[in-house]
C-alpha cells in the first residue's frame, strides 16, 4: 500500500491521479476527510482510501502508516515545516515503512540562499540518517503557481525581480509522474533527482507570450527585492516569511541560471509537458 500525504495539494494530487491511472492501491491523507479530494474522490470516481492525518497529531500518523510499506511526503510551506516532516520520518520508520518519496526543491544545500531550500536540507539529511529507502525529487517551480499571476495579467502586468533571468517551470503533472515511478518502478527509487520542465522562460518573455495568447497588451514591470517584497505583503497580504521565499527565489534564479536537464524525460521515457501547452490550457484565467 502507498501512502500519499498531502494528497489535497498540487504534487500529491497530481500523483494520486497518476496512481489511479496505474492502478495501484492508494490511501489518501488529508486533515479534512469530509472533504471531496479535487478530481479524485466523489460520485464516479475510482476507489481511494481516504484518511485522516495531520503531521501535529502523532497518533493520527500511526493510524495512517498502518500496514503501509511506501509514503510520499509533500508539505506545505511553513515556519514549522522541518519540524512536521521529521516527525512523519520518525513515525513512518516506526511503523513499517520501508520507502519514502520526498518534496525537496532545487538548492537543497545547507548555506542557501532560500530559507525554505535550507529547511529541505535538513529534513533530507534526517531522511538520510533515518536508514529508509528514499527517493529526493527536487522540482523547479510548478507551471500550475503562474495561475496565481492571473489577476495581475488580467490588468495586463506582470510584476518581478528577474528581468530577463529565466525561470524553470515544471507541470505538477510531471511530478506526479515521475514520483509515480519511483514508488512502482524498483529502478528509480533511491535516487535524488532535480526536476525541470523543457525550457526556461523570462518574465518579459512570459509577458510576451501571454500577451499573444490572451490577445490583451501584457507587460513586465520590474521592480527592487525590497518593493517586491513590500507588494507582496501590504498588497497580497502574503506573511512575511512567504514574501521573503518568494523574493529569495527570484534572486536565486538570478544567481543561478534554471538550465532544463533530461531527468523527466529520462525516467518517463517522454518528454515533459511544455509551458506553451500549459498557457494554452489555462488560457481563460488570463483572461481580463
Ligand atoms: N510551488 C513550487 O513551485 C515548489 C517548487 C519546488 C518545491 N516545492 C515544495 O513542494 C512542497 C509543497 O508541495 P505541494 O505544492 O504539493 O503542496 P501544497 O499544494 O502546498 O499543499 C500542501 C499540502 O500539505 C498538507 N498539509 C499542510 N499541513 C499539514 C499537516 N499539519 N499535516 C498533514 N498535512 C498537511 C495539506 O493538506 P490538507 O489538505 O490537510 O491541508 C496539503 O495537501 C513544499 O515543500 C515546497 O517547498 C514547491
Amino acid at each position: 500500500m502507498i501512502v500519499v500525504m498531502g494528497s489535497t495539494g498540487a504534487t500529491g494530487n497530481a500523483l494520486l491521479h497518476s496512481l489511479l491511472t496505474l492502478g495501484t492501491p492508494v490511501r489518501a491523507l488529508t486533515r479534512t476527510p469530509h472533504k471531496p479530494i479535487p478530481g479524485i474522490t466523489g460520485p464516479h470516481r475510482p476507489p481511494v482510501e481516504v484518511q485522516y492525518a495531520d503531521a501535529t497529531d502523532h497518533h493520527s500518523l500511526r493510524t495512517a502508516f498502518k500496514g503501509a510499506g511506501q509514503l510520499f511526503l509533500a508539505m506545505a510551506n511553513s515556519p514549522a515545516q522541518v519540524a512536521l516532516e521529521t516527525r512523519v520520518i520518525d513515525i513512518a520508520a516506526h511503523t513499517g515503512i520501508g520507502h519514502i518519496v520526498k518534496i525537496s526543491a532545487p538548492a537543497a544545500e545547507p548555506d542557501s540562499p532560500v530559507a525554505i531550500s535550507r529547511g529541505h536540507h535538513a529534513v533530507e539529511e534526517h531522511l538520510r540518517a533515518s536508514g529508509l529507502t528514499h527517493t529526493i525529487l527536487r522540482p523547479h517551480a510548478f507551471m500550475q503557481n503562474l495561475l496565481r499571476l492571473a489577476p495581475a495579467v488580467a490588468r495586463g502586468i506582470i510584476l518581478g525581480t528577474t528581468g530577463d533571468a529565466p525561470f524553470n517551470y515544471i507541470d505538477c503533472r510531471d511530478i506526479g509522474d515521475v514520483a509515480a515511478a519511483a514508488l512502482t518502478s524498483p529502478g528509480i527509487a533511491g535516487g535524488t533527482y532535480t526536476l525541470t520542465g523543457h525550457e526556461a522562460v523570462s518574465y518579459p518573455e512570459l509577458a510576451s507570450r501571454l500577451a499573444i495568447l490572451t490577445g490583451n497588451p501584457i507587460r513586465y514591470v520590474r521592480l527592487t527585492r525590497d518593493e517586491l517584497r513590500d507588494n507582496l505583503i501590504h498588497n497580497a497580504h502574503m506573511p512575511t516569511w512567504l514574501a521573503d521565499h518568494v523574493t529569495e527565489i527570484q534572486q536565486l534564479a538570478i544567481a543561478r541560471p534554471e538550465t532544463p536537464n533530461t531527468t523527466v524525460a529520462d525516467i518517463l521515457g517522454r518528454p515533459p509537458r511544455t509551458l506553451d501547452a500549459f498557457l494554452h490550457e489555462q488560457h481563460t484565467h488570463f483572461l481580463r
